[in-house]
């Protein structure tokens, strides 16, 4: 049974809170999922007052959740929740009227969300423990990106740990929150098949592409001091890569698999000196056409700087250090403004030993995150009729489709009733998050120190040729 608590989101009127919190919060709802009595109280500087907040969401609620889901009975059930406090959370006099305004629910457990920028989590969370707002029964969600250094996140784990102990603790990743993620750890440890042949000598290597046809949008002042290396990279695509790459865990608990993800992370080969520049791409899109429309050059973006050398592509050649992946390269992209939306996981195995059959193709497992979650297992087989000509076919799992599901949840919606009911198991740990920086930031060092610009892309394009040259000089290709 849920233990009864409130949520109180800093950072309310910014766009995770109107696009994804609240969204997702009001599919719980409707569900009735969130505990009976729970309040919503979101935080933020501007002037509003709980009417004019509860109108705020309720236009983005409407333009996020589909019309089938929205009813009016249910959504004014659900604003009875929301409530809303204009303060400013690098002021600590504020806190004082937040705790004054809680009132009688001071004494109640409360789940605090920081969807702010990341310089303000040390200053919320010290000032929430001055104003005796941070007792045992209160716990508290970071967004990712934790820093944007091992300093930085360091400084900011010391902060928080000082305030609040790591159970309490929730590093959001809202990768690990999407189904085909979770789907892998299923299919990885709940089927003997795959288990026996996922490792060095019959995997070729592995594929992990984040592609996006969306810019920076209204994010440009963040995105500018970020790039692809920290915004996508350091957390998203490395969360994936240790799912692919963990070991068994004991227990599906949150200490066994977060045990596991941490001993890939740092067994990641450091990537330092030259290997900066043979092994890691980095690009930004110029102008170009995507869907039809176009595009301006990154450069040109709301808040970007006219001469950012920030990277909106980054490809990279990973190695793991241990027995079980050892010569197995893993390659990872991500990019913005790319030809289409697409995030996928390829196994690619290795050629049978010895060729019976012309035109035959080594087997390949594709995990397919976005557009469509959708598992396939691509092996040979004989083309009908006289001859022994081979295709390749696709042994197909669609898992919308094989779990008629009516609605697919959103990543937030699983992560937030994680939260509630306190289960981090798919949370990122305080030495997650740091080993993975420890592995970025010479990275970043290295492209700094070689005057490593990034490469022009025209935006709706695959990305820099020299992306596809980093495989193409093994004789690999990228999976299209
Ligand atoms: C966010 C990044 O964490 O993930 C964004 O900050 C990116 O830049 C987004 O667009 C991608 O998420 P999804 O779920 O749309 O693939």
């Amino acid at each position: 049974m849920t233990k009864p608590c409130d949520m109180l989101v800093f950072g309310g009127t910014g766009d995770l809170a109107l696009h994804k919190l609240l969204p997702a919060l009001y599919h719980l709802h409707r569900e009735g999922r969130l505990p009976a009595d729970m309040r919503i109280l979101a935080l933020a500087r501007r002037n509003l007052g709980a009417d004019a907040y509860r109108a705020l969401a309720e236009r983005h609620c409407r333009a996020q959740v589909a019309r089938v889901d929205f009813d009016p009975q249910t959504w004014q059930g659900f604003a009875e929740r929301l409530d809303y406090l204009a303060m400013d959370a690098s002021q600590s006099a504020d806190y004082g009227r937040l705790a004054k305004h809680l009132g009688s629910r001071c004494q109640r457990g409360r789940i605090y969300y920081l969807a702010t920028a990341p310089d303000l989590f040390e200053d919320i969370a010290a000032y929430l423990k001055t104003a005796g707002l941070a007792g045992d029964d209160t716990r508290i969600v970071l967004e990712k990106p934790i820093g944007h250094s091992l300093e930085s996140a360091q400084a900011i784990n010391a902060s928080i740990g000082a305030v609040f102990d790591e159970s309490r603790v929730f590093r959001i990743d809202h990768y690990l929150g999407k189904e085909t993620v979770q789907n892998l750890m299923a299919l990885r440890f709940a089927n003997a098949l795959f288990e026996p042949i996922w490792r060095a000598g019959h995997i070729d290597h592995v594929q992990i592409s984040v592609c996006e046809t969306l810019g920076v949008e209204n994010r440009g002042s963040y995105y500018d001091r970020a790039g692809a290396m920290r915004d996508m990279i350091q957390n998203h695509l490395l969360q994936l890569l240790c799912l692919v790459a963990m070991e068994a865990p004991v227990r599906f608990d949150a200490e066994s698999v977060r045990n596991e993800k941490v001993k890939i992370l740092e067994a990641l080969k450091p990537i330092t000196g030259l290997d900066v520049k043979d092994k890691t791409v980095r690009g930004q899109y110029s102008a170009g056409k995507v869907g039809g429309h176009d595009v301006p050059a990154y450069y040109f973006e709301k808040s970007v700087d006219n001469d950012s050398d920030t990277e909106t592509f980054v490809a990279v050649q990973v190695e793991i250090d241990n027995w079980r992946w050892s010569g197995v390269p893993f390659f990872l992209r991500t990019g913005k403004r790319l030809d289409r939306k697409r995030s996928e996981i390829v196994i690619q195995f290795k050629p049978v030993p010895h060729l019976l059959f012309n035109g035959c193709e080594a087997n390949r497992l594709l995990i397919r995150l976005q557009p469509e979650e959708r598992i396939s297992l691509q092996l040979m087989a004989k083309v009908p009729g006289k001859g022994m000509r081979l295709d390749p076919v696709e042994l197909d799992l669609d898992l919308a489709h094989a779990f008629r599901q009516k609605r697919r949840w959103d990543a937030y919606e699983r992560l937030l009733l994680d939260v509630i009911e306190a289960d981090s198991t798919l949370f990122m740990r305080r030495d997650e998050v740091e080993a993975a920086w420890r592995w970025v930031d010479p990275i970043i060092e290295g492209w700094h120190r070689h005057y490593q610009k990034p490469r022009p892309y025209p935006a709706g394009s695959t990305g820099p040729e020299l992306a596809h040259s980093l495989l193409e000089l093994q004789g690999r290709a990228w999976h299209e």
